[in-house]
């Protein structure tokens, strides 16, 4: 449900790709990349949202911000629904949402300096002054700890993480209110991640940014959300609070995820939950629930019903017919 501090949500959102036909008059098919999934993102908060790859995260964000168009379901972005907005409408509810991308070397037009590259939206958005624009490239620049020296070299001749930084400037110089961060240190080497992340983390404050994080890592996400969405092949396992889930999983399929991240650490007493099996692809996902196939503890039930979110305590919710199955020692 939607109050005064939600700043965006999603209601039964469905993106489904068409898949081409073997036969003219073969069966119609899709990949499922996202299905029915709602969620709730709060004004001012980092949340995140994890799993395995192709599960339809970057599919869920595109969405979210307009780039991709939904088959069914709607994106309600601070009260408006996305797509029953007017261009000029959506162009400008679209300037306060912006997306930092995964691959900070082929996100960057190679062609353009770094002036050109933090300037263009401001300049397509219009009414600044030269003196302005450049004044404002500078602020930016330094915000994202660059410096003016910086101003006239191209992609090519940064690292990765300096790449990054200037993908940051660029998505924030329309002062954006919601920041799409798609997995934004994965392409990075793993020195410069904390410093990323720390930086995010600081401009969020600084300019009162909420975020959606997409990552793979666990482990990152336990630190900076709030609250998290644990996705499977589209549809969402689980969700809330994310201390409670990373202390109380209920879901199989948020166990084996979090089985993996936390072998590492020798203190941690808890059990392994290896998954066998890759995850199908999203055409033929299989009826029931979409982690049957994979689960150690599916029933009949599970191949015929698909759970829906349940809550389970407060701000947990979870999709699956035995929430906490297997968890008794
Ligand atoms: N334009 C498209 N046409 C057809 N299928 C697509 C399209 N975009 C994505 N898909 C499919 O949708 C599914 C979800 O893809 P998506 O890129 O959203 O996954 P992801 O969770 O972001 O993965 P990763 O972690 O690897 O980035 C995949 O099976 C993918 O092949
Ligand atoms: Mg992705």
């Amino acid at each position: 449900m939607s109050d005064n501090n939600t700043l965006l949500r999603t209601e039964n959102l469905c993106v489904w790709f068409p898949v081409r036909r073997a036969l003219p008059f073969g069966q119609k098919r899709y990949v499922k990349a996202v299905d029915n999934v709602s969620i709730t993102i709060k004004k001012g908060e980092t949340f995140g949202l994890v799993g395995e790859s192709g599960c339809g995260k970057s599919t869920l964000a595109n969405t979210l911000l307009g780039m991709q168009k939904p088959t069914d379901g709607k994106v309600i972005f601070k009260g408006q629904d996305l797509n029953a907005l007017s261009n000029k409408e959506f162009k400008e509810a679209r300037r306060d949402m912006q997306m930092i991308f995964q691959d900070p070397f082929s996100s960057l037009d190679p062609r353009w300096d770094v002036y050109r590259l933090i300037s263009e939206p401001m300049y397509i958005r219009g009414g600044y002054t030269k003196e302005q624009m450049e004044a404002e490239v500078l602020r930016l620049l330094h915000l994202v700890g660059l410096n003016e020296d910086d101003l006239h070299r191209y992609p090519s001749e940064f690292s990765g993480g300096q790449r990054q930084r200037i993908g940051i400037a660029r998505a924030i110089s329309l002062h954006p209110d919601f920041l799409v961060c798609d997995e934004p240190v994965s392409a990075l080497d793993v020195s410069v991640h904390a410093q990323i992340l720390n930086l995010l983390m600081e401009l969020q404050q600084e300019l009162n940014m909420t975020y959606l994080f997409i990552s793979h890592n666990l482990a990152v996400v336990k630190d900076l959300c709030k609250n998290l969405c644990v996705m499977y092949l589209g549809q969402v396992m689980e969700a809330g609070d994310t201390q409670t889930i990373f202390h109380n999983p209920l879901h199989p399929y948020t166990r084996s995820l979090l089985s993996a991240v936390l072998s590492v650490n020798l203190d941690e007493k808890r059990e392994r939950m290896v998954l066998n099996g890759d995850i199908p692809i999203p055409i033929d996902a299989p009826r029931g629930c979409r982690f049957c196939t994979r689960c150690p503890f599916a029933s009949a039930r599970c191949f015929q019903e698909t759970p829906q979110l349940t809550p389970q305590g407060e701000n947990h919710l979870v999709a699956c017919h035995f929430p906490g199955i297997g968890m008794e020692k």
